[in-house]
């Protein structure tokens, strides 16, 4: 009896609180999401002592929490509590705060935690377990802080790059290069690129690399670079193939234009090769050893796709 009405006042919090983005997740699991006790068989409505009671010995962090943005829906309609995480406290309580009888993320499995938090944000992050993060013991808990944020908004327990830093100290250089994305100036953020709850979408080149990108592999370029998408009549068929990827780093370069290639010819020519219709009438001769010579954009200037002209001239 108590466990039913437990249950119904939950669905009323949901309607209440869910966000309309966590519509879909809302559907199939609902009752499951608002409050998610760590032992479902023996928890039930009367194992529930309220946030007050916790503040009467966690003082300063619940205090802190009405800050939080987990608080501000909680605010308005009793939503997202301590015990909303942490499960039923009366076990604890009654025992003078035995912290072995409540559930702590810090000694839970990364698994346990992720599906912790999971129970509510599954919806928005459908994905996250099947991500090169969620596979590699990466939880919620390695980006985020519920009490000890340092960052206005999500919750982050460091700001980027300096997060994504922390453990992939093999990019930092990427964006030391000369030519670079301004990631580290803070104009740009690792995550304007990729979804770090991952998506299945990546490059060409590199598959599962979490990019906010689409089928083609390049989307997520031109997202900002619009000018370098077309359509166009006379396409560059690289992009369709290659990609973005197929000219250009996305971290940072030694050479301009983020180029694979410091020679610019050299890159035409790994795929237009001397023996490419190039001594066919009216082709300059040039064409042939073109290294020697200007570079290829000079004359083919719009590299990407023209809409006037089948040899990019403009
Ligand atoms: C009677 C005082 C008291 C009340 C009330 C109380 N706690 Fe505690 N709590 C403690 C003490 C003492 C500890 C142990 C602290 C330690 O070992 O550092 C503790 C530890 C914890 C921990 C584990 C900390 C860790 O190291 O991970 C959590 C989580 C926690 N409390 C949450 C709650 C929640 C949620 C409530 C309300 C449902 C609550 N507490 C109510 C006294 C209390
Ligand atoms: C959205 C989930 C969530 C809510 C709500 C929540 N906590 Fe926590 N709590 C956590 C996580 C995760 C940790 C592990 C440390 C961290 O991430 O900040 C934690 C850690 C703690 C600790 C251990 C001390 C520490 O800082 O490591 C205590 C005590 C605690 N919480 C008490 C509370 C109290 C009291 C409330 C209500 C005012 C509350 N929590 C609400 C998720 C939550
Ligand atoms: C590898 C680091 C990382 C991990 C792991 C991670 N997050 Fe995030 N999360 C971020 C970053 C960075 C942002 C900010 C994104 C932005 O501003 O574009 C964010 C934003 C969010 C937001 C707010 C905006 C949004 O996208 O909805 C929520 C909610 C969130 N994360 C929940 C979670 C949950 C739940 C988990 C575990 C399943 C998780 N995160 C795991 C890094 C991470
Ligand atoms: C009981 C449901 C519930 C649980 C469990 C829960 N959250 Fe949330 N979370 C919410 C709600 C509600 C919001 C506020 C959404 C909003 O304002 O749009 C939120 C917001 C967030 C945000 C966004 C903060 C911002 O700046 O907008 C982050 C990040 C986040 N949660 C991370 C976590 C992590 C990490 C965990 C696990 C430790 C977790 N949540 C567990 C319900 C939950
Ligand atoms: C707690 C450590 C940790 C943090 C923090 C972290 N990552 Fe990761 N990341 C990993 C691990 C572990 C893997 C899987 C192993 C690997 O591929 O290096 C991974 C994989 C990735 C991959 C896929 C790599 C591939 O080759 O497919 C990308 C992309 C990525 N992380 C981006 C980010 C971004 C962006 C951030 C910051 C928002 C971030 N990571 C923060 C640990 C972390
Ligand atoms: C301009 C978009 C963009 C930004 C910003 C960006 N990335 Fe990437 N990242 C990519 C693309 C595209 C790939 C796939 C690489 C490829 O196709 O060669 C990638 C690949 C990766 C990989 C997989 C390993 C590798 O070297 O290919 C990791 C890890 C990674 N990025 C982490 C980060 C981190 C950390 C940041 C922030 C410091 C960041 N990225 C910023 C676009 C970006
Ligand atoms: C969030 C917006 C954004 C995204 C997404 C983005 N870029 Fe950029 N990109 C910029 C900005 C802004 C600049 C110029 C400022 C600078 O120097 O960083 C730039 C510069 C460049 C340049 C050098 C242009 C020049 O004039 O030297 C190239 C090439 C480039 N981006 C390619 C890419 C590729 C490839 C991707 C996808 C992997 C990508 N960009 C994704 C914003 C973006
Ligand atoms: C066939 C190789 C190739 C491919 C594929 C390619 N680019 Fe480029 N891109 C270049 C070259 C070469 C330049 C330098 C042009 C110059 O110096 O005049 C350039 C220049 C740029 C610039 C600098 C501004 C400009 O237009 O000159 C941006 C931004 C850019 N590319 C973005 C992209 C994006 C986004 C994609 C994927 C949609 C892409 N490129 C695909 C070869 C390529
Ligand atoms: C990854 C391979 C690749 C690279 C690198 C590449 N191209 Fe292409 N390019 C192609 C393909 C494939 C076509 C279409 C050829 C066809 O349809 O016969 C094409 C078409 C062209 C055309 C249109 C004329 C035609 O035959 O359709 C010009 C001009 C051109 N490329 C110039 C360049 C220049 C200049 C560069 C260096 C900045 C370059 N390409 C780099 C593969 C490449
Ligand atoms: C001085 C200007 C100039 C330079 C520099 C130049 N081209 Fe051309 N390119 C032309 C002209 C002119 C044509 C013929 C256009 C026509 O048929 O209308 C042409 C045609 C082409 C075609 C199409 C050939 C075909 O079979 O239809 C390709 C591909 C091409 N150039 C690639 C390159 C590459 C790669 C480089 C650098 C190694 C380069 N071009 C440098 C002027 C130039």
């Amino acid at each position: 009896m108590g466990q039913k009405l437990f249950v119904a006042a939950c669905l009323v919090l949901i309607s209440l609180v869910w966000p309309g983005r966590w519509a879909k997740a809302a559907g199939p699991e609902p009752q499951q999401a608002a409050v998610s006790p760590p032992n479902t068989s023996t928890a039930n409505a009367d194992q529930f002592v309220g946030a007050d009671t916790c503040e009467t010995c966690h003082g300063d962090i619940a205090k802190k929490f009405a800050d939080n943005p987990h608080s501000r829906l909680a605010l308005e309609h009793g939503g997202v509590t301590c015990e909303s995480c942490h499960g039923p406290g009366k076990a604890h309580v009654d025992a003078g705060g035995d912290a072995t009888k409540i559930f702590q993320f810090s000694k839970a499995s990364p698994r346990v935690v992720t599906q912790k938090c999971l129970t509510c944000h599954a919806g928005a992050h459908p994905n996250f377990e099947h991500t090169a993060h969620g596979e590699n013991n990466v939880d919620c808990t390695s980006c985020h802080s519920i009490h000890k944020s340092v960052t206005e908004t999500s919750l982050l327990i460091q700001s980027q790059p300096k997060l994504c830093y922390g453990c992939h100290t093999d990019i930092k250089p990427a964006f030391a290069q000369p030519f670079h994305h301004k990631v580290d100036e803070g104009l740009m953020t690792c995550s304007d690129c990729h979804d770090p709850h991952g998506t299945f979408k990546g490059t060409l080149q590199k598959p599962g690399t979490m990019l906010h990108n689409g089928p083609g592999g390049y989307e997520v370029c031109v997202k900002c670079h619009t000018e370098a998408a077309g359509p166009f009549v006379y396409p560059h068929p690289v992009i369709q193939t290659e990609g973005c990827g197929g000219c250009h780093y996305p971290h940072g370069s030694p050479n301009p234009r983020l180029l694979t290639r410091n020679n610019v010819n050299s890159l035409c020519l790994e795929c237009h090769t001397a023996s490419m219709k190039f001594t066919a009438p009216g082709i300059p001769s040039f064409h042939n050893q073109a290294t020697q010579y200007q570079a290829c954009t000079v004359c083919h200037s719009q590299i990407h796709g023209s809409n006037s002209d089948f040899v990019f001239f403009k």
